[in-house]
């Protein structure tokens, strides 16, 4: 069933002043005031939980969208792979959905290999560093490069950083031996796997808490508030936090449904998207924060913090993977994005 939000909080100063104008418009060309015209339907499908930053964030954009839509626009939501999951993007090109967010490390096989430099492992320290890269020119230009595939890049939102869970502390690079890992359709996140002797299962995300169930798969990479909200901590009782790579997602539309709605309705959505992502990113590491709280306090799970020469050891194992896949990126790329995790 698709999900409804009450309203949210009041807005700033600005876009109270850009939907003033809005309306305005709205009434030129006739926005709310064509009686009977049935709203745009906007489907927005995730794989994840409403209680994780990317769930939170399209629960504002709906309500932001209702809102000020004045009815001409109704977005419906569907979490938890309820109308597509891992097949979302192929969705968007058949017109099924008309919006997405899938993480990062979906859309090299989807086309965009660009995108597997976010998978590098070890590449990001923290929120800030990625920030510095989606948020600024860089990021501008990746989401351009999604056009080759016939989809509208809109913007970056966080989740966090991948720690490892499995029915063993995973302290060394040895431990990780012989693991089946379910890992997400990537080159990069394969080859990690594949670099630390265990082997990468590629799963949807809707499908891994019963394959970690079932014994398919042994272990598994995931921020906290995915590890929670999927209830896998009643499955993998240790989770070492290994802060290896970055999940985050990008926005897309199909060009096909962008075009078709009016100028004005575009920035309606435009304006909407950008407050719910700015909301999304600002919960992003307070979300991070309070899952990792319950899963501290969850009875029968074990967190493993890594020691500086823990992680060192790791990330030295790691080393071939960014070097190899850095040429894959394209070296133009990995030095820009480099330079501005650099600029902060
Ligand atoms: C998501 O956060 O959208 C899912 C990521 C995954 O497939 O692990």
């Amino acid at each position: 069933m698709p999900v409804e939000y009450p309203s949210p909080s009041t807005p700033s100063l600005p876009r109270v002043r850009r939907r003033a104008l809005l309306g305005a418009a709205c009434a030129l060309v006739g926005g709310p005031a064509l009686a009977g015209a049935p709203p745009v339907l906007l489907r927005f499908s995730h794989v994840v939980a409403p209680d994780t930053p990317k769930g939170q964030m399209a629960l504002r954009f709906q309500a932001l969208v209702h809102q000020r839509g004045g009815g001409r626009i109704r977005v419906e939501l569907y979490p938890d792979s309820q109308l597509w999951g891992d097949d979302e993007m192929e969705a968007l090109r058949l017109g099924a959905v008309e919006m997405l967010a899938p993480s990062l490390s979906k859309f090299g096989m989807a086309g965009v290999p660009e995108f597997e430099v976010f998978d590098l492992p070890y590449l990001f320290a923290d929120l800030a560093q990625v920030r510095r890269v989606t948020q600024g020119a860089v990021g501008r230009g990746l989401l351009e490069r999604l056009a080759r595939q016939q989809m509208r890049g809109l913007g970056f939102l966080d989740n966090g950083f991948k720690q490892m869970s499995a029915r063993r502390a995973l302290r060394t690079p040895a431990d990780y031996r012989g693991l089946r890992v379910r890992v997400q359709a990537s080159r990069v996140l394969g080859e990690q796997m594949r670099a630390l002797g265990a082997q990468p299962v590629v799963l949807p995300f809707g499908e891994t808490q019963r394959a970690l169930a079932s014994g398919v798969v042994d272990a598994a990479e995931n921020p906290p508030s995915n590890f929670l909200t999927q209830g896998l901590a009643a499955l993998q009782p240790h989770l070492t936090l290994t802060q290896h790579g970055y999940l985050g997602y990008a926005v897309v539309t199909h060009p096909r449904f962008w075009e078709s709605l009016s100028r004005v309705d575009r920035v309606l959505v435009d304006d909407a998207l950008a407050e719910a992502l700015a909301h999304g990113n600002r919960l992003a590491e307070a979300l991070d924060r309070q899952a990792l709280a319950t899963l501290r306090q969850t009875p029968g799970l074990r967190l493993h913090a890594l020691g500086a020469a823990e992680r060192e050891a790791l990330r030295r194992h790691l080393r071939p993977v960014v070097d190899g896949f850095g040429r894959s990126v394209g070296a133009g790329l990995l030095r820009d994005v480099q330079r501005a995790i650099g600029s902060g």
